[in-house]
């Protein structure tokens, strides 16, 4: 068998196996470079010519593989612009949800992203100009490995102010987004004689990896409509649990607000155990119906772990988060830190900093808040008008939070909103009288719209309460209708 490798002008190589002819080897190895993404949409093709010479076939033949593929939709010929590999590929369209696929949905309604066109670009600016004005050149040598001290002050004094936080920069760690911050704790827990971290059910798979990668072993703690059942932790199977990981502003996915009792009840649970909480405040800045729920952290700071991110309010890609640990821990933790990768980028430090301490961080949380309220109540009308019966309002084993439900003699039956009264994501309980949640998945794939279905969420599989979640941070504004008309469409699809 044969084979010829061309490197293209775009730094690919393509394998063309000629044992089913020249001209199906070449259009199988750019047809495949094109389905797995090697060959990114609108990349440009070497001339027929370029390409020919260069892997020694006839221009004929080469002219022939890229027109098959342009008629099959992989790439696209313009006159005088060449060959390029099409924007909406076959694969492209109708793309499953899952397995890492990086390509774009039509309308992107998964949870956990915000808008991040809503970056404040001028704001940063100001405040980069500031710091590298006044900031000595020591900035850019190894710096702090809690953070710098100017950002850790900040952070005190927002916290507090914002949140209810109890803390002094000495507590307080910074770290590469939550994800590390998660994993530098659970190293600590790993390390201790309870090396076993509960954590809630339905919540976030990555998270639990992540866990589970530093060491400790993953318990499921149940979640109902009070929120993680801490009231559980007293007893077995919870005996030898070291740490317990809650999301009790805003339980993700679900949207509960950790119930008072229930806070209680984690409060005690680790006075009595010496047990560490870890409190993930991941959007606690975003409420729309509520009071603000203050940081359980407030209620017993020797025994959480609080720990905010400005993945939310600023956007992932900074990957600056904080931790606010009580003293015991501050040193394992820094310790953790300082072998995972010495401390996190100073510049970006200084300049959040910054942006904290003249308010203009803020200002522009504030401003998040409105659009995402905005978005949050096109959401609910627009399901509220979806043509159907009225509904029960229920999900199996979830009791009702407290918060706003869509209501009304237009509501589609068998769905309920739930938690949709604060961050950036409600969940769509699917109940027996709705369609099930497969169904609402594929013909949502169908739509090109992507949305999380809860089964990704549980700790094991089984005969779990279906439902979909949906983020509202991602669409840009003017797709974000079309998107809920979208949604709204599949949701109406038949009772299972
Ligand atoms: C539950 C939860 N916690 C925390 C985060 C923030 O993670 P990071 O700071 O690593 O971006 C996310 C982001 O999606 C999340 O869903």
């Amino acid at each position: 068998m044969s084979k010829y490798w061309a490197t293209f002008g775009i730094d690919l190589l393509v394998e063309v196996d000629s044992a089913t002819g020249r001209r199906n080897g070449l259009e199988h190895a750019l047809r495949d470079a094109v389905r797995e993404g090697r060959l990114a949409p609108g990349a440009q093709l070497p001339s027929t010519r370029a390409l020919a010479a260069e892997i020694g076939l006839s221009r004929g033949t080469v002219s022939a593989a890229y027109d098959q593929l342009v008629t099959e939709g992989y790439l696209t010929a313009r006159r005088g612009a060449g060959t390029s590999v099409a924007e909406v590929s076959p694969r492209r369209t109708g793309t499953p949800r899952t397995g890492g696929d990086a390509v774009a949905p039509r309308y992107n309604l998964r949870p956990g992203h915000p808008d991040v066109t809503t970056f404040p670009a001028a704001a940063w600016l100001r405040s980069t100009r500031r710091v590298l004005t006044t900031a000595p050149a020591a900035v850019h040598g190894y710096g702090e490995v809690r953070g710098v001290p100017e950002l850790r002050a900040a952070l005190a004094g927002y916290l507090g102010r914002t949140r209810g936080v109890l803390a002094t920069p000495d507590q307080i760690v910074i770290a590469s987004g939550y994800v590390q911050a998660l994993a530098l704790l659970a190293q600590v827990v790993g390390a201790g004689s309870r090396p076993v971290i509960a954590m809630e059910d339905p919540g976030f798979r990555f998270h639990r990896d992540v866990v589970r990668r530093a060491g400790p072993e993953v318990l499921p703690l149940p979640v109902d409509g009070r929120g993680a059942r801490t009231d559980l932790l007293g007893g077995a199977p919870y005996d030898g649990t070291g740490a317990v990981v809650v999301t009790p502003a805003n339980q993700f996915p679900t949207g509960v607000t950790l119930h008072p009792d229930r806070r209680h009840a984690l409060a005690d649970w680790a006075r009595d155990s010496g047990g560490l909480i870890i409190e993930d405040d991941y959007d606690g800045e975003f409420r729309y119906d509520r009071q603000p729920v203050g940081a359980l952290q407030g209620m017993a700071p020797d025994h959480v772990a609080y720990l905010g991110t400005a993945s939310k309010t600023l956007g992932p890609g900074l990957r600056l988060a904080w931790m606010v640990v009580p003293p015991h821990l501050a040193d394992p933790v820094t310790e953790a830190k300082l072998h995972a990768d010495h401390h996190t980028e100073n510049l970006g430090q200084l300049v959040l900093a910054d942006l904290i301490a003249t308010h203009a961080y803020d200002r522009h949380v504030r401003a998040c808040r409105l659009r995402y309220r905005r978005r949050r109540d096109l959401l609910l009308s627009r399901l509220a008008s979806t043509p159907g019966r009225p509904s029960e309002i229920e999900v199996p084993g979830l009791e009702r939070p407290s918060g706003i439900e869509v209501q009304g003699p237009g509501r589609p039956s068998g769905i309920e909103v739930r938690g949709a009264a604060a961050g950036l994501h409600a969940m769509i309980g699917l109940l027996p009288a709705g369609p099930d949640e497969e169904t609402v998945l594929r013909l949502a794939q169908a739509r090109g719209l992507a949305v999380d279905g809860l089964a990704d969420y549980w700790h094991n599989g089984g005969d779990n309460p279906q439902g979909i979640i949906v983020g509202y941070g991602t669409p840009p504004e003017h797709s974000y209708p079309a998107a809920l008309e979208s949604l709204a469409a599949v949701l109406a699809s038949p009772p299972r």
